[in-house]
């Protein structure tokens, strides 16, 4: 496993109460980050979390709520990271709900918590993370997106969250092209099938859906000090899979 020196910096993971979130945000602790565990609703978990981060090594560990897409919540949760532990110099950007049906058949509302939560939630943490980066001349920020939505695949059940997924990684993209004069590095890593998927294609790739370190491995290449030219890219994390159609 790749094992960048992280100590001294401050890395906030949205969404790491659980899955592939709290996978990542314990390797952070492995690399000696001090460490802000996110939770909208699972506080309980968040706090075992924070504990398990202080075992792996983590020097510091707090817990912080919010729902990413709001703004106000968002701004208060960077505050209290902040007031915590200092400015976030790592983020990963990790929130990202799939759509509970077929597009035809779910509510606007349900529409709107997919979108929202992936786009506006990237947007809303990059940009409140953005000028405590700049201050230190040195951010990176990982957004984690879809490998089928960057291959073109079509799945009805899942359109607001494909459309959401392209929007993250053209985002990505773009703040990289922004970043570019100040020390920062935006990337984005998008895995197929995971562990923790609720649902397995038959044919999955080498037999087998991601591990949590597979996408980690990825995550902590971009933090990796060698890294720091690398920007605005994406890792798929699927394996060498490709959609029989696109
Ligand atoms: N699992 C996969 O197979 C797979 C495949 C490809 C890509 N991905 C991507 O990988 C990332 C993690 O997926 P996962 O399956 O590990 O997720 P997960 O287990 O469902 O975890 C979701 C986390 O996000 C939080 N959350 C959800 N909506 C939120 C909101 N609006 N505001 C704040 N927090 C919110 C949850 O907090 P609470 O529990 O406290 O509410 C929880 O900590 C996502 O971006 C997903 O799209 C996953």
């Amino acid at each position: 496993m790749i094992r960048p020196d992280l100590s001294d910096r401050i890395a906030l993971v949205t969404g790491s109460s659980k899955g592939v979130g709290r996978e990542l945000l314990l390797a952070l602790a492995d690399c000696g980050a001090s460490v802000a565990v996110h939770y909208r609703s699972s506080a309980d978990a968040a706090r075992a979390v924070a504990d398990a981060a202080r075992e792996r090594g983590a020097p510091a560990a707090t817990t912080v709520q919010g729902d990413v897409a709001d703004p106000d919540e968002v701004d208060e949760m960077f505050a209290a990271v902040e007031d915590e532990l200092g400015a976030v110099d790592v983020l990963v950007n990790n929130v990202g709900p799939f759509a509970p049906d077929h597009w035809e058949d779910i509510s606007f509302g349900e529409w709107n918590t997919v979108l929202q939560a992936n786009v506006n939630g990237t947007y809303l943490c990059c940009k409140r993370a953005l000028p405590g980066m700049r201050d230190q001349s040195w951010g990176r920020i990982v957004n984690i997106g879809y490998a089928s939505s960057e291959k073109g695949l079509v799945d009805p059940k899942n359109a607001p969250y494909f459309i959401a997924k392209q929007g993250v990684l053209m985002f990505t993209r773009m703040l990289a092209n922004d970043t570019q004069h100040d020390g920062i590095t935006a990337n984005a890593v998008s895995p197929y099938v995971v562990e923790n998927s609720d649902e397995f294609p038959e044919d999955l790739p080498r037999g087998r859906p991601a591990d949590f370190e597979d996408v980690t491995q990825a995550v902590l290449f971009f933090l990796e000090e060698g890294s720091d030219y690398i920007s605005g890219e994406n890792i798929e994390v699927d394996g060498g899979w490709l959609p029989e159609s696109v």
